[in-house]
């Protein structure tokens, strides 16, 4: 089965493509294709938006497409950033780590939780997978760490002692959001295929 991948950051497609082979899934890196590359993510879900990604480059292409959305989540803010992670202020990663450090300078409850929520829409009326999984941690109050990207170096999952960004690629990719969201997948893809 050939899927592509509604994106055009290699980082992710690497990673999902990886999990996606053994189970005989051609995962096709949608940033060397022709596609709708700019759309806005309106949803308010994760769900939503991975659903909106996933339908535009079915219908551009005509083939099955894969596309997942994430966010952090402070307990402390109700949720924020959630879904608006990437846009909450406007700059860098660095300046949105900011914000979101400064928005908890006098918060006690630290909790937060990673999500990712991934879906793939099949042309042809099929219904739609979806997944959303959580990765639950804490959030610190000064950024530690070098690797990574977004919020990571302010993130440590429970469980650890040490960042996102301390603890690296290798273990990030087996126990963050996005690990456990393309692991769901992967198992639906599977029924599927069979
Ligand atoms: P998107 O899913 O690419 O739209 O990303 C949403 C935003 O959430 C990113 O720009 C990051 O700020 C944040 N984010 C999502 N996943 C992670 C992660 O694994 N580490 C750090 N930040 C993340």
């Amino acid at each position: 089965m050939r899927i592509v991948f509604a994106s055009g950051n290699r980082g992710k497609f690497r990673e999902m493509k990886a999990q996606l082979e053994p189970i005989g899934v051609e995962l096709l890196f949608g940033g060397d294709m022709e596609g709708p590359h700019e759309i806005e993510e309106t949803g308010e879900t994760y769900a939503d938006n991975a659903l909106i990604k996933a339908r535009a480059w079915a219908e551009a292409t005509g083939l099955p497409a894969l596309a997942d959305d994430s966010g952090l989540e402070a307990e402390a803010l109700g949720g924020l950033p959630g879904v608006h992670s990437a846009r909450i202020v406007e700059g860098s990663d660095a300046d949105r780590t900011r914000w979101l450090l400064g928005e908890l300078a006098d918060k006690e409850d630290r909790r937060g939780r990673f999500a990712c929520a991934i879906a793939v829409v099949m042309p042809g009326g099929r219904e739609p997978l979806v997944v959303t999984r959580y990765c639950p941690g804490t959030i610190i109050r000064e950024p530690r760490g070098e690797s990574g990207f977004g919020y990571d170096p302010v993130f440590i999952p429970d469980g650890f002692d040490k960042t996102f960004a301390e603890l690296g690629d290798e273990t990030k990719n087996k126990i963050s959001h996005r690990a456990l969201a393309v692991k769901g997948i992967a198992e639906m893809l599977r029924a599927v295929i069979e």
